[in-house]
């Protein structure tokens, strides 16, 4: 396939690393420089592009998928942060005629996990000695808090147990690519359920996934969409 990447930060970095060993092509690297309000995704700019994969900013985001789905591309979007703006980007990309599919987390583990949470929340409903939390981790450097996984662990778990909070306490630190726990936790004993990503190459080969998955598609995705069909 020929892709394009907006945004040149770890994530682009690390499809465009897999993209190559998998024998395709990324024709071209829309950084922000050029890009203010997603300026620079033009038809031009993208011609002959088969798959656009955007991994920017929580505040870049929804200019750059406006800018996209005006063009009627295929796009995969991996940034976080931007939720509270998906009805109006559903909005456009159905006008556009084009297709998205965005997750918080191209891990196919993550998505499992998910799932796992949310039935560990159901065994434990109505257990009041073991009080719930979550806990998540990453690098100094990411600049949302909670991350978007936490959230859909959140809700998962409130899916799994509508009478629990499940309050998230984020830690930002050193080089960690990314780890979520949730924690049923009483008195004389604890139970974790955790995920821990080792390296990026496995939301790149998510990601990489999905756009090879997404080619011929029209509409809004998610990747647990993509994985499991409909069925929750
Ligand atoms: N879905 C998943 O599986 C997954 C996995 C990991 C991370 N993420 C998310 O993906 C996003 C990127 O993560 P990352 O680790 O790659 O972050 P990063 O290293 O900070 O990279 C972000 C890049 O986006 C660029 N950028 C900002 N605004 C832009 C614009 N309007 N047009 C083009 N480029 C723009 C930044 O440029 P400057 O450096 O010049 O500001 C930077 O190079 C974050 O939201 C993160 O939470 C998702």
């Amino acid at each position: 396939m020929n892709l394009a990447l907006v945004g040149d930060g770890k994530m682009s970095r690390a499809i465009a690393h897999l993209a190559l060993e998998r024998g395709h092509v990324v024709s071209t690297v829309v950084t922000r420089g050029e890009n203010q309000g997603g300026a620079a995704l033009t038809r031009d700019r993208l011609g002959g592009v088969d798959v656009v994969l955007e991994f920017t900013r929580p505040e870049a985001a929804p200019g750059n998928l406006l800018a996209l789905a005006r063009l009627g591309m295929p796009v995969i979007s991996g940034t976080t942060g931007w939720q509270s703006r998906l009805e109006e980007i559903t909005v456009a990309i159905t006008a556009g005629g084009g297709a998205l599919l965005h997750s918080p987390n191209f891990s196919v583990g993550v998505q499992l996990f998910l799932r796992g949470a949310r039935d560990l929340a159901r065994r434990f409903a109505g257990q009041p000695p073991f009080a719930e939390f979550v806990v998540e981790t990453h690098h100094a450097a990411k600049r949302d808090a909670p991350s978007g996984t936490a959230l859909a662990l959140q809700e998962a778990l409130r899916t799994g147990d509508p009478a629990r909070e499940f309050a998230i306490t984020s830690i930002r630190g050193g080089h960690v690519p990314g780890m979520h726990e949730v924690v049923f936790d009483a008195p004389f004993e604890t139970v974790r359920l955790q995920h821990v990503a080792r390296g990026r190459q496995v939301f790149a080969a998510g990601a990489l996934a999905a756009a090879e998955w997404i080619r011929g598609k029209h509409g809004v995705f998610t990747f647990d969409q993509m994985l499991f069909g409909e069925e929750p």
